[in-house]
């Protein structure tokens, strides 16, 4: 049996629901030869901490009676002080600074602690920084949560199509934007209304803007640029455009041109093109896919054209790319 002690930090919506996924699959993992024990979980307001496995759902009961967590400890306390072999970064994106997740990335990288994330601003910040810091170090990053949801597609390029050169990479990287454009279309109800409804079902970002207005699938192309595509570019790079102006006039008006209106990413090596912007996909396209659905088609030089889709948000969907990681890491190193 492989045994390895894992640290969530961040114990929101994908924090809780990887703890959930992983109390829920113990058996199932178990039988796969796999012994994964959660040894910390930190929040913002503390930390709750047992080296030989914690109650995952009593942890969750009493966050949400709102109760304080046991111990006054950041993440970066943790860091040195408990036995930990996987630190999973699950707080906020942000990608003026990256932190606090860069901080937790590289603070964890130093101290010979692998790294997994479902947070994109570290990334996007500090791409080669944090690279080079496990190398130094001799540790892995996974980052598959960051890119896509559920869909495995950073490992697919770095596994199975690695001897692929990736020129283009486009689709819809953004599950709270097709979301609420499916649901604008299709129930012809206002804007605002539904963004609340993906705040409520946890698929938004905590700050929604960085969905509507194109910054996360922004973000989510310059993480593909660099680490599948071999570039070296930076979010000022992309130019962006959001969702903010599409009203359910502009989607009628789509319907009668026999399209829809989708949130298109697009990154093409040759002439370093990064675009995010709304585009009209007639409805027989095979990116028009619904709901919080993602897709992306990988082109490359030897295979030509990929395409692979699935849901793009969401705690439950998002931990099969955290758990993919997880266990990843945990063949290669512990
Ligand atoms: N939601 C999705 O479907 C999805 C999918 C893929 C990737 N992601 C990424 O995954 C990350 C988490 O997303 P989420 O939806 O779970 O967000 P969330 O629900 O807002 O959870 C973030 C959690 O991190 C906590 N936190 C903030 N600062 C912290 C710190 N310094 N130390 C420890 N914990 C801290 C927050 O506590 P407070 O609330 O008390 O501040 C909150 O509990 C984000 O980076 C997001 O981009 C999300």
């Amino acid at each position: 049996m492989k045994t390895a002690k894992i640290s969530i930090v961040g114990f929101g919506s994908i924090g809780a629901g990887l703890a959930t996924e992983m109390a829920r699959k113990k058996d199932f993992l178990r039988g796969k030869g796999y012994d994964l024990r959660v040894v910390s979980i930190v929040d913002a307001d503390g930390a709750e901490i047992d080296e030989d496995g914690l109650n995952i759902k009593s942890i969750i009961e009493k966050k949400e009676r709102g109760k304080a967590f046991s111990y006054d400890k950041s993440a970066l306390d943790l860091i040195g002080e408990i036995d930990q072999d996987i630190l999973v970064e699950c707080t906020p994106s942000n990608i003026r600074d990256g932190n606090p997740g860069l901080n937790h990335i590289l603070t964890s990288l130093k101290n010979r602690v692998n790294v997994v994330t479902s947070n994109k601003g570290p990334l996007v910040v500090a791409y080669k920084r944090i690279m080079e810091t496990a190398k130094k170090n001799n540790v892995s990053i996974g980052y598959e949560a960051t890119v896509g949801g559920a869909i495995p597609l950073i490992n697919l390029v770095k596994s199975n199509l690695r001897a692929d050169d990736i020129v283009a990479v486009k689709g819809i990287l953004n599950g709270t934007c097709n979301y609420i454009l499916t649901k604008m279309h299709v129930e012809k109800r206002d804007y605002e209304e539904i963004l609340l409804e993906a705040k409520e079902i946890g698929i938004a970002e905590t700050d929604a803007s960085y969905d509507v207005e194109g910054i996360d699938t922004a973000s989510k192309l310059v993480i593909l640029a660099n680490s599948l595509m071999g570039m070296d570019v930076k979010y000022e790079d992309v130019e962006v455009e959001g969702i903010t102006r599409i009203t359910p006039e502009s989607l009628d008006l789509a319907d009668e041109l026999g399209c829809t209106i989708k949130l298109i990413g697009e990154v093409e090596r040759e002439g370093k093109r990064l675009k995010v912007s709304p585009k009209l996909v007639p409805y027989d396209h095979p990116i028009s896919v619904g709901g919080t659905l993602n897709i992306v088609l990988i082109k490359t030089d030897v295979a030509g054209e990929v395409t692979i889709s699935g849901k793009g948000a969401g705690p439950k969907e998002t931990s099969s790319a955290l758990l993919s990681d997880i266990l990843n890491i945990v063949d290669e190193r512990c």
